[in-house]
């Protein structure tokens, strides 16, 4: 046989994530003695909360880990149901009610049981990259729609007519608040995509990863309006626990089985260990509003701050703790002003192409889920550099 036949496939030939390349010129500069500000992580610089930590300890100690059921261990699927209860005033069995190993097996799991092969499915454009890279590693088709100010950043029924001139739409993911925007979808506009949804027969798709980091805006959950959505949440964001690779579903009936059928094969079941520290997680409420505050006031710092050194252009930053900054009074190439700013002012932040190949070229994200007084000194730096 010739190497020709020892090819990769090519569903396997999904986009990189370029951010890499500035976190990993971060890490060299660092390694060089380098003081870097990481704004470009998408992850909580706290720990975990100590409720979880003290669940974990505990279970170490004394339990013997091992396979759980594929949906999740009882009392970590009963608590999230009382979770939605305390939260949105839903009543959801726990049965309904899924483990998963983060949010991202969440999706794997949940388009292999919705979605056939060559299934079309809408998403936004900026929009967090992996949705699209799943989907074609599965044989499905991202059909990315370009969302702007003029609907603040989020999807309508009219683009959904508009995508299905070009064959039918069997699905639909939206985020709220959104990776890399931070905007949220006011209830009604949520409200009316649902609906139209589910008079179309399109399964809806609800990431609620951000869920809990909202600072303007109401939150509402997809199950507010309707039972027939998908929900996919996670304890990476909140609850500060993105190491230990644990979130969780919420699936209509008729997918529960198909689900768990598919997960039995493909993950066995999610780590028990963080399945017990999540459980714990969900009662550490005033922990962790207090790292909420801390991104709030991160927030309102560069919301003031970023303005007054030139970066004027940002779009509603209503929850999740990204502000993404059109930069094209500086620059047209955000990957190249990423590199000069990361040399230059010693500030990592992520290139808008990573989440959207048309304008993404105009645009960064920055993360402030760092520190107060890390985000002070991005400012100093960056009026430096921007001058
Ligand atoms: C919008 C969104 N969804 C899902 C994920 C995946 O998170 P995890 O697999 O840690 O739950 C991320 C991670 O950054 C995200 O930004």
């Amino acid at each position: 046989m010739t190497s020709d036949a020892f090819q990769p496939s090519r569903r396997s030939d999904v986009a990189p994530f370029i951010a890499m390349d500035v976190l990993s010129e971060a890490a060299s500069l660092e390694a060089s003695g380098r003081n870097i500000i990481h704004m470009e992580v998408g992850q909580p610089s706290a720990p975990a909360p100590k409720a979880a930590l003290r669940a974990a300890e505990d279970a170490l100690k004394h339990g013997r880990l091992g396979y759980t059921e594929a949906l999740g261990i009882k009392p970590l699927r009963a608590a999230l149901a009382s979770h939605y209860k305390k939260t949105y005033g839903v009543d959801v069995p726990a049965e309904r009610i899924m483990a998963t190993t983060g949010s991202s097996a969440g999706f794997n799991l949940a388009f292999l049981a919705a979605f056939d092969p060559g299934d079309r499915i809408v998403l936004t454009a900026p929009g967090y990259p992996a949705y699209r890279n799943i989907l074609k590693a599965l044989g499905l088709v991202p059909v990315e729609i370009e969302v702007g100010a003029e609907t603040r950043w989020s999807l309508t029924p009219e683009h959904l007519r508009e995508a299905s001139q070009g064959g039918p739409v069997r699905g639909v993911l939206v985020a709220s608040p959104a990776n890399p925007t931070g905007t949220m979808m006011s209830a009604e506009a949520l409200e009316a995509l649902i609906l139209y949804c589910e008079d179309e027969g399109i399964w809806f798709i609800s990431d609620e990863i951000y869920h809990g980091l909202d600072y303007a805006g109401e939150q509402k959950t997809a199950l507010e309006t309707s039972q027939n959505v998908i929900i996919i949440n996670s304890f990476s964001k909140y609850y500060c626990m993105t190491g230990w690779r644990i979130g969780w579903m919420v699936l209509p009936e008729q997918l529960v089985r198909p689900v768990e059928r598919i997960a039995q094969s493909l993950y066995i079941s999610p780590p028990e260990l963080s399945q017990i520290a999540a459980t714990a997680a969900l009662d550490a409420v005033q922990e962790l509003e207090a790292v909420k505050d801390g991104y709030a006031a991160n927030r309102a710092l560069l919301l003031k701050g970023l303005p007054e050194i030139g970066l004027d252009r940002l779009l509603p930053v209503d929850g999740a703790f990204y502000i993404y900054a059109n930069i094209s009074r500086f620059s047209s190439d955000s990957l190249e002003f990423a590199k000069r700013m990361l040399h230059e002012a010693g500030v990592a932040a992520t290139p808008g192409v990573d989440f959207d190949p048309v304008h993404g070229h105009e645009f960064l994200r920055f993360s402030f889920a760092g520190s107060h007084g890390d985000m002070k000194e991005a400012l100093a730096r960056l009026s430096g550099f921007l001058k």
